[in-house]
């Protein structure tokens, strides 16, 4: 009887407090030990939480029944505590204490504390000797979420966190004090709002018609109570399609976005929070001040994903300030203006200007010039030490200089955004060299061809004991963050496609390949790559590179269609070539048509010129080889593998020198200090397009040794070359002979191209263009391709 008085209690005063669940007595505690305070339904736990791998703890509440454990309360997420911390509930307090036992935070109750208790709601009240009101809880003091049944009182607040995974207190705050849920930016790290983002404008005058309480009602729905009784919905905010069976909050995301989400409490899948309903709908465009940075930090662009989430990147020639925090801003990888070593050189030597369309930064003009062209328009950024970035529309010139602020993606029409960046490509969207490992080989020893393979070899094994050497770290999933452009398949659907991975279609760098079929897509036969190592282990770093290879579509890519995050596996979904790889087509007998090859070059050229220079995230391939290019039906050649060297790359691994590439394929910088550029994909499509040529592999080892000199195809071609012998590169292919000017124009192509000092290569733009007879090629300069030793330039 008395727990059917109980069900209705809970029925019908469901917000009444129900003292039979309070049962954390006084001196009552808890330390870093696992253990936790849960509710009776064992939804919610409260206790400490491991920050990360750190040996750091938040005292908090959390999901307790679902993998990601979502935490919805902290007590000291500006102060994380270490091992042996506590905990204690005494007659007086709430008291968390650090392991000296000096105390960091209190709750401060208002009365004598008679028993605490952690509510199935998520709720952690204290309760005194009355028992109709709670003396303190924590759905009256929040951090940045809330959850069902909590109500906000005018003067609540919510902070967001200042990233994902960092709980100190971040950039933007919801301020519910004044009648309106207003959203502010901070000028961050001070408490400082700038003026609000959103604004639900429910403030009124007449206070009986002003808001009055922020409510999330036990059916999730969110709005606010005017003081008469009124509800003021948020604009664009429907009733939502509740269930007892999802769990829902609300959280001020460290994004600034007060997103509500919903998550199955038995979830058989790997889904995540699903975000059902965001404020503000745009948050790129929903900031816009001349002060502060904006939506996102300084110098980086805001750009909405197809779940209304925003994400942030940096233009082309930044990198991240901190690459944990997106939301951090950008800083340029070169130095900026007129540097001391700068002094006496052109700036045309040190810049250039890089077309980057679609992102804005609205703010930050110092200077217009009218009417110029744009010719003009770049020469004066290139020489004015203040001119990050230049804005030409056709007959106007802006200029402006950092920090850009404000920064969004925007359809800029004919506008071109101009990006002054320094002329080698940052290091870091292929490889980041280290600092401390100097490489041990010289240049000059590069040659002779004798030389040349030993380094081979050392290559070899650097590559292997690289990839050996990194670890795949384990880490937490956070399905917090979802969205995406392409498909998310879970790892049960492409272990049915691949009919438990049975039909291995190659095995390449990053893994290996599996055939498989989709029923219920018309697009039905694909190729799943597993991939076996990989830096990029946090969810939202992989998914974000993961949408930027999503991002590419050429006729010579081949196309990524999806992708799974599940548990440790990590699997990227390409369509299927049904025509292999470039090494099955050009390594057999006969040789393919000559005709057909050169299609297959020029589409190569094509598909590196793309990501070079045409798509929104540069990418740096790094690995251009023939077991890397793939036909298709008709038979195109595709590229594929492009866009995966940064996801194995973790900002952990920074530090460390790896070199990427395949032997025989690798530019002689991997060997320097010095940034790696775009120009190691032209020296690799080099050595691609002699092998195109003379259907043979760049390094053959197992020849007789009167054939030594055609080892090494980049050294016995250049002595075809030179010695007026190019016949015998085509072993006098009938055909290729009688488009002898071709012949020769694409063998100086491709020696230019193998050039050992990246800056005297071509870039693919001009590649093409002279493939393509657009462009004359120079006369090859007096040079030896892998060296500036003497003898063989007395060849000359
Ligand atoms: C309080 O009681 C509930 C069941 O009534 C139990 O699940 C929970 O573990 C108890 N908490 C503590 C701290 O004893
Ligand atoms: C509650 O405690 C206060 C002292 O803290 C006391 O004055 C009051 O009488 C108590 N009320 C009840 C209902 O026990
Ligand atoms: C969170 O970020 C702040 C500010 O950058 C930093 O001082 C603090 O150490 C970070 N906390 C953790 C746990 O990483
Ligand atoms: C409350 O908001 C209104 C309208 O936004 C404003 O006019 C008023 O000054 C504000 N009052 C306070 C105390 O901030
Ligand atoms: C919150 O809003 C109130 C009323 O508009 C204002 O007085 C107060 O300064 C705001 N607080 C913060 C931290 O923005
Ligand atoms: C929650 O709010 C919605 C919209 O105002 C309303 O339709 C629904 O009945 C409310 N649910 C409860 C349990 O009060
Ligand atoms: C709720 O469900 C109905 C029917 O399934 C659907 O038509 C509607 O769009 C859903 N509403 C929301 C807000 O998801
Ligand atoms: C741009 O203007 C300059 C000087 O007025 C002129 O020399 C140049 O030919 C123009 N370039 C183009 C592409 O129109």
């Amino acid at each position: 009887m008395a727990s059917f008085v109980t069900l209705l209690l809970l029925l019908f005063l469901p917000i009444q407090p129900d003292l039979s669940m309070a049962n954390i007595t006084i001196s009552s505690s808890l330390t870093t030990n696992g253990n936790m305070w849960s509710s009776p339904s064992g939804d919610f736990a409260f206790g400490f939480r491991q920050l990360g791998n750190s040996n750091l703890f938040l005292l908090s509440i959390w999901f307790n029944k679902i993998p990601a454990r979502t935490i919805v309360w902290q007590a000291n997420g500006n102060n994380p505590l270490p091992r042996g911390s506590k905990v204690e509930l005494t007659a007086s307090n709430l008291v968390l204490m650090d392991p000296k036992g000096l105390p960091i935070w209190q709750a401060n109750p208002a009365t004598t504390v008679i028993s605490a208790a952690m509510l199935d709601t998520g709720n952690f009240v204290l309760e005194g000797n009355d028992s109709r009101t709670y003396i303190w809880e924590t759905f009256k003091n929040p951090t940045d979420t809330i959850l069902p049944t909590q109500i906000l009182d005018l003067g609540s607040k919510l902070f967001s966190r200042l990233t994902e995974t960092n709980y100190s207190k971040g950039r933007f705050e919801l301020n519910f004090s004044n009648g309106s849920l207003n959203l502010n930016p901070i000028a961050w790290p001070s408490e400082f709002p700038y003026n609000f983002y959103y604004s639900s404008r429910t403030y009124n005058e007449n206070p009986s018609e002003s808001g009055h309480q922020l409510v999330f009602n036990e059916s999730a729905n969110i709005y606010i109570v005017k003081m008469k009784g009124e509800i003021a919905q948020f604009p664009r905010w429907g009733g939502i399609n509740y269930t007892v069976d999802n769990y829902y909050r609300a959280t001020l995301g460290f994004d600034g976005v007060f997103t509500q989400y919903s998550h199955p409490k038995h979830s058989t899948t790997s889904q995540g929070w699903l975000p059902l309903q965001s404020i503000p709908i745009n948050m790129c465009t929903a900031i816009f001040s001349d002060i502060g940075s904006g939506p996102c930090g300084f110098n980086s662009y805001c750009s909405i994903q197809e779940n209304r989430q925003p994400t942030y990147d940096c233009p082309p020639g930044y990198v991240f300030l901190d690459p944990n925090n997106r939301l951090g801003g950008c800083k340029p990888t070169f130095p900026q203006g007129c540097g001391l070593d700068d002094g006496l050189r052109d700036p045309v030597e040190l810049y250039e200007l890089r077309q980057f369309d679609n992102v804005d930064w609205p703010l930050n003009d110092y200077e217009r010039l009218a009417p110029y062209n744009q010719t003009e328009c770049e020469k004066s950024c290139l020489h004015d030490c203040s001119c990050a970035v230049a804005i030409f529309d056709g007959s106007q010139c802006w200029k402006k200089r950092l920090p850009l602020s404000n920064g969004r993606y925007r359809r800029t029409g004919f506008s071109r955004i101009l990006f002054k960046v320094r002329k080698e490509v940052p290091a870091g969207y292929c490889n980041i060299r280290s600092e401390k490992e100097k490489p041990v080989l010289l240049p000059a020893l590069l040659g002779s061809s004798a030389f040349l393979n030993v380094i081979l070899l050392v290559v070899t094994f650097l590559i292997l004991f690289r990839r050996r050497e990194r670890k795949v770290k384990k880490e937490g999933s956070d399905p917090s963050i979802s969205g995406s452009t392409l498909r998310s398949f879970t790892y049960k659907e492409l272990e049915e496609a691949t009919n438990g991975f049975m039909e291995v279609l190659g095995r390449g760098s990053f893994g290996i390949v599996y055939k498989g079929i989709l029923k219920s897509s018309s697009r039905n036969v694909i190729a799943v790559k597993k991939l076996d190592r990989l830096a990029q282990e946090r969810e939202r770093e992989f998914r974000t590179e993961v949408n930027a290879i999503g991002k590419t579509h050429h006729k010579n890519l081949v196309r990524l269609l999806g992708y799974c995050y599940e548990g440790s596996h990590r699997l990227l979904i390409y369509e299927f070539m049904s025509n292999g790889t470039l090494a099955n087509f050009l390594f057999t007998l006969p040789r393919p048509d000559w005709h057909r090859r050169i299609k297959i070059a020029l589409g190569i050229a094509r598909g590196l010129l793309y990501l070079h220079e045409e798509c929104d995230f540069p990418i740096i391939h790094c690995d251009i080889k023939p077991q890397n290019i793939l036909l298709d039906d008709s038979p195109t050649a595709r590229i594929s593998d492009f866009g995966l060297a940064k996801l194995l790359l973790s900002s952990q691994t920074r530090t460390h020198t790896m070199i990427r590439g395949t032997r025989g394929y690798v530019a002689p910088e991997w060997f320097k200090n010095v940034p790696v550029t775009a120009k190691v994909d032209v020296y690799s499509f080099g050595v691609l397009l002699l092998e195109i040529i003379c259907c043979r592999r760049s390094v053959v080892m197992d020849l007789e040794e009167s054939e030594d000199e055609k080892a090494i195809l980049t050294d016995w071609a250049y002595d075809c070359y030179v010695g007026g012998r190019i016949h015998l590169l085509v072993d006098n292919d009938k055909v290729a002979m009688d488009d002898r000017e071709r012949l020769k124009k694409w063998v100086e192509i491709s020696l230019w191209c193998i050039e050992e000092e990246p800056s005297k290569r071509p870039t693919m733009k001009m590649v093409i263009e002279m493939l393509e007879g657009f462009l004359d090629v120079p006369l090859l300069q007096p040079r030896f391709p892998f060296s500036s030793s003497g003898e063989n330039q007395s060849q000359w």
